[in-house]
């Protein structure tokens, strides 16, 4: 049996619940007060539908947005067993504080689409079909931009050069800061995309760190990235030319 999580399609259909994010990516509820943020990908999560009762504004971007709600519900509810079945399988991969069972595990999935379908039925405009590397919002439009299981998860299939485009693409538009996690591959190692990307960013002028969170379901993928001081690094004018070339002024 493999050491790798095996995601056979191109990139799976799943989405976690507004709790799992608030951990995944260090926020607190009750600082959502007043801000507008940008989950991408949004994937078949609850985060936008809860948030959104807190929160300003709470969008969504993923490619599969745009289908009808029927068709995004098999699509999902297929991605969830099959997630669910390879648990079983490789369940020795995986830290279970979180859950404690692989059926919990398998609760959290389909509560989270449960709630993600019934939102995108009744406020389809929080969902935004669209793709990294290049998303249609203006520069800093939104206040904050989650990025969840996509980036460092599909190492395999996204190359470094994906990676940087697409940070400085949510760069562009987060006026506060860029929240990315997990930052392990399928494999269940750090994401070997992660140093040389980071490398790039702050060559780029962002501040880029690593932060501890209070989730853990890979083994030891503790920290999330933070791509901050998104204006600080000489505004909106060289976040568009960074986004719109992908590649930072300093490494043409
Ligand atoms: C595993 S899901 C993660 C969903 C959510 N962020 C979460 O953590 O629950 C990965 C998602 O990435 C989406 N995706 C694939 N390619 C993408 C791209 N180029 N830009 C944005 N999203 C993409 C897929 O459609 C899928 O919904």
């Amino acid at each position: 049996m493999g050491r790798q999580f095996d995601v056979g399609e191109q990139f799976r259909f799943i989405g976690r619940t507004f709790e799992e994010y608030t951990r995944m990516f260090g926020l607190a509820p009750t600082a959502l007060a007043g801000t507008t943020i940008l989950d991408c990908p949004g994937g078949p999560g609850s985060f936008t539908a809860i948030a959104a009762q807190r929160a300003d504004r709470t969008l969504a971007v993923d490619p599969m947005y745009g289908r009808p709600v029927g068709e995004l519900a098999t699509v999902c509810a297929d991605a969830v067993e099959r997630t669910v079945a390879q648990l079983h399988e490789k369940r020795d991969l995986f830290v279970w504080d979180e859950y404690g069972d692989v059926a919990t595990r398998g609760r959290y999935l389909r509560a989270a689409a449960q709630r993600f379908l019934a939102d995108y039925a009744r406020h389809p405009g929080r969902y935004v079909r669209a793709a990294l590397p290049r998303l249609p919002f203006a520069t800093d439009s939104v206040d904050r931009v989650l990025s969840g299981s996509l980036l460092f998860l599909y190492d395999d299939r996204l190359s470094e050069r994906f990676h940087v485009e697409a940070l400085l693409e949510l760069a562009r538009i987060a006026r506060e800061d860029v929240r990315v996690f997990p930052l392990h591959s399928l494999d269940g190692e750090r994401s070997e995309s992660l140093s040389p990307v980071v490398d790039t960013l702050r060559d780029a002028g962002l501040s880029v760190r690593l932060e501890p969170v209070d989730y853990e379901f890979q083994p030891g993928a503790t920290e999330m990235l933070v791509v901050g001081d998104t204006d600080g690094y000489g505004g909106s004018e060289r976040k568009r030319e960074n986004a719109r070339t992908g590649v930072p002024r300093e490494a043409r």
